[in-house]
Order: structure tokens, then sequence, then C-alpha cells
């Protein structure tokens, strides 16, 4: 029910885990291969090891409100073991065995860099490696731009990379390239414009995180993370509309270019079989899950992707491709906003509980307070110790 395919590689689920969080060693990238994921794709890869920026450098399960808690901004400045670590012979032969399309991530520093690594992949034998996803839109890295939001660096280096695979005399694999939000809509006009020039480019990945974000510790007055001035890419459900925004852009710029060959993942903010099924129906042939993937176990790969087909079953779909795409414009009518309370593991208070609770639970708690225990207590409470102590506020 759940199977697609991205830029030609089959996925027996169109559910799969995001580069980044719990994908730098081989061992992580086993146990995605043993959850109910799609595909493994790795940690983007430099060219060489690199430790990344200095810590603290992450915050996640920030509460976004009613315990929702899927917030998350990081500035890893890419630790990641080096490509030959992601691409050797024995890494290769242990994530073949978990039986999944394994997708290697590239960010080089350089574009010599990520033509080097490709280079290196071209090597690999045949069918160890199912796909690129090269990413051109990482927002922390000291002194790099990000190449997505410069239109001639996104063209040179497709330019670039182009040559070298139409040079390369042998089959490589399906080649994606993750993009950064965009914001204007005459930026997916020219981002499209310049992708459609390049057959190589197979699929487009969106959303990366959201650059250059900041939370403040405001009992310290201080940023709540070293690296880069306390700047950070945000991530989780608060990129979740903006992802879909960018998926379906980018998909009508897409359809209205003639470019449908050219697939589409969504990532940003997935928590439950509610948003990816909101994404697919935005254009998208496959979602990923980063911030929930690291909130959670491996299992929501599992639980994401039930949701999702029981929502499908519930409106009499058989597969993705019967809803991908099809977003209407607005109807008169319609809910503004999708209820969060179809999430399985996030709580959320349904509006129409509220009076409810308001009547039955709270009310005789205020009275019982206001008549019998507020009086034996009322002059030995330290106000000033109830102040909130958690200025981000995280769930445990
Ligand atoms: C990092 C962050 C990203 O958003 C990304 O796409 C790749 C790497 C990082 O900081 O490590």
């Amino acid at each position: 029910m759940l199977a697609t395919t991205v830029g030609s590689i089959p996925l027996p689920c169109c559910i799969y885990n995001a580069s980044g969080p719990k994908t730098n060693s081989i061992e992580a990238l086993i146990k995605i291969g043993n959850t109910s994921a799609g595909a493994i794709l790795s940690k983007s890869a430099t060219l060489n090891a690199q430790d990344g920026n200095e810590l603290p450098r992450f915050i996640n399960k920030i509460d976004l409100g009613s315990n929702y808690c899927n917030g998350s901004m990081n500035s890893e400045g890419l630790p990641n073991q080096g490509i030959d670590y992601y691409i050797n012979d024995d890494a290769l032969l242990q994530i073949k065995k978990c039986n999944k399309p394994y997708i290697v991530s590239l960010s080089g520093l350089t574009l010599n860099d990520n033509l080097e690594m490709l280079n290196r992949i071209f090597s690999c034998p045949f069918d160890t490696i199912n796909g690129i996803e090269l990413n051109l839109a990482c927002p922390n890295i000291v002194n790099k731009p990000v190449i997505a939001y410069d239109f001639d660096q996104l063209d040179e280096v497709l330019n670039a990379i182009s040559k070298l695979i139409n040079a390369t005399k042998k089959i490589t694999p399906p080649l994606g390239i993750k993009l950064a939000p965009y914001f204007d809509p005459s930026h997916f006009t020219k981002a499209i414009e310049i992708i459609i020039k390049y057959s190589v480019v197979k699929y487009i990945v969106t959303t990366n995180t959201i650059g250059n974000a900041m939370f403040i510790d405001a009992e310290l007055e201080c940023a709540a993370i070293a690296p880069r001035n306390g700047l950070g890419g945000l991530g989780g459900g608060y990129i979740k509309h903006t992802a879909l925004a960018n998926v379906y852009m980018l998909y009508k710029e897409l359809v209205s270019s003639g470019r449908t060959d050219i697939d589409i993942v969504g990532v940003g903010g997935v928590h439950c079989g509610l948003d990816a099924f909101e994404l697919i129906l935005c254009g998208a042939r496959a979602v990923q899950l980063g911030t929930c993937h690291w909130t959670e176990t491996g299992d929501c790969f599992e639980r994401v992707s039930s949701e999702l087909k029981i929502i499908m079953q519930n409106k009499g779909y058989n597969s993705i491709e019967d809803f991908r795409g099809n977003l209407k414009p607005y109807i008169k009518g319609s809910k503004q906003i999708s209820k969060m309370s179809m999430n399985s593991n996030l709580k959320s208070k349904d509006k129409d509980d509220i009076p409810n609770t308001l009547l039955f639970v709270i009310l005789p708690i205020f009275i019982l307070f206001v008549l019998i225990i507020f009086p034996y207590i009322s002059f030995s409470i330290d106000f000033v110790g109830l102040r909130n102590h958690y200025f981000i506020s995280t769930c445990k």
C-alpha cells in the first residue's frame, strides 16, 4: 500500500529517515535497516571525517504547546566520519543485509569535494548504493552560505556534476538534491528553472531546516546553543507548514514545466500519518522523518506508516498515487487545520473537550483549593520559587 519510487529507486515504503539524526555510524544505519523505514539514508558526508561545531549544539523535544514536543534546532556543523566510512566494502556489505535501498547523503565543503565523493561512489560495486542525496542546503557551516539560496552557484554546481555524471561510463545511482526552504514565490520558479536544465537530477528533497534561528535562555540572558553565536537550523513541528508549502510550490512548478518525472521527497516536521498524508497530497512521493526519528526510537517509521495506512483505508485509497498531488484549492466550509488529535502519541486537547474539562475537573478543584487548602498554606508558598525554571520548555 505504501510502496513508491523516488527517482526510479523502488522503496517498499514511502516513509524513511532524514539525513541527520541517528545516521552518523554504520550501527545507527543498520538500526534503521531493521525498522519499517523504506530506505536507509546516511548522514551527510564530507570528504574527510570532521567533528562538527562545539557543544552544546542542538535542542530537541521543544514543547510547541499542549505538550506537543516536536520542535528542534541544531547547529551540528556536519559531524561525520568521512565519505569512505559510509561506502567502504564492509559497510556496504553490512547495509546490504538489511535488504533496503541505501542512499548516501553528500555535503562537500567545496564543489571539488562533492565531485571527488561522487567519483568514489561511482566506483563502488553496482547496486550497493541505490541513490545519492546531494545536500545543497546545510545552514550550519561557518563561512559557507547555503548553495540552494545562491542561484548562480546552484547552476554552477549542477552543471559541473552533470558533466561528471554524463562523462561516467557506467550506470550511476539516481541523484537527488536537498534544497533549503524558500519563502518567496519567485524563488520556487527560479530554482525549478535551473534544476530542470539538468537531466541528471532525478529527485528533489525539500526542505532542510530553516536556517539561522535562535533560542534564548532568558534566565541566564544567553544563547541556548554554543556555535555560530547561537544560530541554528530550526526543525520539527515549527517547519511543517513551510515544508508543505515548499513541496506544493515545487510540485506545481514541475507540473507546469512538464517535468513530473522529477520526484519530490517531503521532509519537515512530520510526526504522524496525517502529516505524511498532507505532504503526499501536496505532491511528495516519499516522506522523511528527521526530528521525529531523533525524539522517538526507530519505531516511529512503523507508527507513522500504520497511521498513514489507516487514513488511506478510511478514504478508500489503495496506493499513494491515488491521492498524490491532488490537493484542491480552498473549499468553502473546510476546516482550517488538520486536527492534531489524530496524532497517536502527541497529547493535544480537542477544543470540544475544553468546556467539559473546565466544568467537571478544573472548577471543583479550584473550589476545593479556595475553600480548604489555600487558607492552610497561604503564607508559606515561595512564590519566587514557582517561577518557570524552563525558559526553553522541553519535554522529558
Ligand atoms: C547539518 C545540518 C543540516 O541541516 C544538514 O542538512 C546537514 C548537516 C549539520 O549541522 O550537521
